[in-house]
């Protein structure tokens, strides 16, 4: 089978990136978490003390894109692809709840769009690629042969990032993670530029009742469809 593009969108904490690594890793394919490289732009700017408490000059931010320097390298050891900013390690400290709190405002900013996009593009360009993200299938890889939209239950995404939260030692209620997933949902999905929205060739998987397992062979089952049908087509 030759390889393809695979886009993966949808809403925050829907299991997209645990869904987009196994296919990478069964597949052979290189595995691209765009939400990563919005991260490490948002934990920058407040490195240098451009964005405070969800506060930033646009002019400002714009500016600091030509500093800043994103990419992924696989660690072998842990046997999974590393976020690292100008040359850094940052792949723990960009998932930070102040982080996630602010990232979404970040990623509003038409020029830290075109920015990562055109990086995006360049890293799919052979093909052979799993991303994960909001605009994948519908701005980044609108041609991508497979286009899966992921959605789950309220409840469920905040009992998931609730317990992932507890586990990094960030004391959040249900209440509160409840409240700060719908606020970046919200955000995601009304910005100007590039919104989250499905693609209208895009497959939706609702995974509130699936397991990782279950989710894992419903997707290959997809795309295993799509190769089937270009090898008839060709
Ligand atoms: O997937 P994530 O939760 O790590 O993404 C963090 C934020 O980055 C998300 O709230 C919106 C933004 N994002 C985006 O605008 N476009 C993408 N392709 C990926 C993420």
């Amino acid at each position: 089978m030759s390889k393809i593009t695979i886009a993966i969108d949808g809403y925050s904490s829907c299991g997209k990136s645990t869904l987009a690594k196994a296919l990478a890793n069964h597949l052979n394919y290189v595995y691209v978490d765009s939400g990563a490289m919005y991260r490490a732009i948002t934990l920058h700017l407040i490195n240098h003390g451009i964005l405070k408490d969800g506060h930033f000059i646009k002019e400002k931010v714009i500016e600091e894109l030509n500093d800043i320097d994103i990419r992924f390298e696989y660690n072998r050891e842990q046997k999974k692809s590393e976020t690292y900013l100008n040359g850094v390690n940052v792949e723990k400290d960009i998932r930070t709840l102040a982080i996630s709190k602010q990232v979404s405002a970040i990623s509003a900013i038409a020029e830290v769009r075109t920015k990562l996009v055109k990086i995006q593009q360049m890293m799919g360009a052979a093909g052979g690629v799993v991303m994960d993200g909001r605009d994948i299938g519908t701005v980044v890889f609108p041609n991508a042969e497979v286009k899966l939209f992921m959605v789950a239950s309220n409840d469920i995404r905040a009992q998931r990032r609730f317990l992932e939260l507890h586990d990094k030692g960030e004391n959040l209620t249900l209440e509160e993670v409840k409240k700060s997933i719908a606020r970046r949902d919200h955000l995601d999905m009304n910005r100007e530029i590039s919104p989250l929205q499905k693609a209208d060739d895009a497959i939706e998987i609702d995974n509130s009742e699936l397991t990782e397992v279950e989710q894992f062979q419903l997707a290959l089952k997809i795309i295993d469809e799509k190769a089937r049908s270009l090898q008839t087509a060709n």
